[in-house]
């Protein structure tokens, strides 16, 4: 993997970089449509690459090993060749599916046991595995084994979560450099910087995580119900740190304008289920601010879902229709608004990278954030 910076904003944080894996090129900043099982929900890889032009997706590896399983991973050749994907992909390690999906866990030193979500089955997972059922997945940019702490999280338990998320971190390197990638492309691991909404913690997590020196870095523990101002200043303080050599990936985030101000404050890297599983709900991103598409008041709007947009089911359909499609639960109203969102989250990605690169990307972006806070 390669980072190139390409432009730096004058009046913030904001760059502008192109990653380079072995899947092709990713110009950042950059929004990855999540694909938890192998899937972006209610899109097809076709759409992903003609009609948004998604870079790289993500994918989860708690999800994948439960199904549909290493074996039949590893015998289709890895998850590019069975999703029949090859852009870039970039795995979670199960270290906040764990936490957000299974009810009963158990965090020890060694890692932590947990209950399928699905038939209840009892799974451990170490550093150690996390790293090689990432490496039978094959992904580009795989991710270190961590504890996301939840919020509110009281001091001292966020200081031994970190201890323990630096010793897996130091285990997930060995595990990770001592064996090969499966299937000829080089991968590459991030490790995840935590904290919880402490200052010192944060520095303290910064600067262990910048001494690994691996090619990229992840800050997670950010957008689990803190307020967006302290998710800022966390990372704020982060990108302090963290070299500015290297892409920085902030985990689960978020809203357009969160996006947006952490774009301004040197993030390079964002994922979030925000986009698709609001879309299936009837939210939608617009330039103009949020639409819930349920409201009575589209009933009989016959204009097209978003005028200013290329997207085509933007330009063919109107609000009204999706309007009923999403009431009715019908399929193809998930698909229409997931890939409107998705859309949307690249476009807003792509315009402040071409922002940053012409230098007028501080202005937009704040006259931005006042247009997508608003609910139409
Ligand atoms: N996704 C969102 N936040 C996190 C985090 O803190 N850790 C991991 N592994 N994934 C995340």
């Amino acid at each position: 993997m390669k980072f190139t910076l390409q432009a730096q904003d004058n009046f913030s944080r904001a760059r502008a970089g192109e990653i380079e894996t072995a899947h092709g090129t990713i110009k950042t900043p950059i929004f990855m449509p999540v694909g938890t099982a192998g899937t972006v929900k209610a899109v097809h890889q076709h759409e992903l690459v003609n009609d948004i032009q998604a870079q790289i997706i993500l994918g989860n590896t708690y999800h994948l090993y439960l199904r549909p399983g290493l074996d039949v991973l590893n015998k289709a050749g890895g998850l590019h060749k069975f999703i029949n994907w090859d852009r870039p992909i970039l795995t979670d390690s199960g270290g906040y599916q764990v936490y957000s999906l299974t009810e009963v866990r158990k965090i020890k030193e060694e890692g932590v046991t947990f209950r399928s979500h699905i038939d209840g089955s009892k799974h451990l997972f170490t550093p150690e595995n996390v790293m090689d059922t990432q490496r039978i997945i094959g992904a580009d940019i795989i991710m270190a084994f961590d504890e996301c702490t939840p919020y509110p999280c009281d001091y001292n338990y966020a200081r031994r979560s970190l201890d323990m998320t630096h010793r897996w971190l130091k285990r997930c390197c060995d595990r990770f450099d001592s064996t090969e990638p499966l299937y000829g492309y080089d991968q590459t691991l991030f490790p995840i910087v935590q904290g919880s909404v402490y200052k010192d913690l944060r520095e303290k997590s910064a600067e262990k995580i910048a001494s690994f020196n691996r090619e990229g870095n992840a800050i997670g523990g950010l957008s689990v119900g803190e307020p967006a101002e302290e998710m800022y200043a966390m990372t704020e303080v982060v990108t302090n740190i963290l070299p500015k050599e290297k892409p920085r990936y902030l985990m689960g985030v978020g809203t357009p304008v969160n996006i947006l101000e952490n774009i301004a404050l040197g993030i390079d890297m964002f994922d979030c289920v925000m986009p698709t599983r609001n879309a299936r709900n009837g939210m939608l991103f617009t330039r103009e601010g949020i639409i819930n598409i349920k409201n009575e008041k589209w009933k009989d709007d016959f204009s097209p879902i978003e005028a200013e947009s290329d997207l085509l089911v933007d330009q063919i359909h109107s609000k009204a229709y999706l309007r009923h499609l999403i009431r009715s639960q019908e399929i193809l109203g998930a698909q229409i608004a997931s890939l409107h969102n998705l859309h949307f989250y690249l476009w807003l990605v792509n315009e402040a990278r071409e922002r940053i690169i012409d230098g007028t990307f501080y202005d937009w972006k704040n006259k931005m954030v006042v247009k997508l806070g608003q609910r139409l």
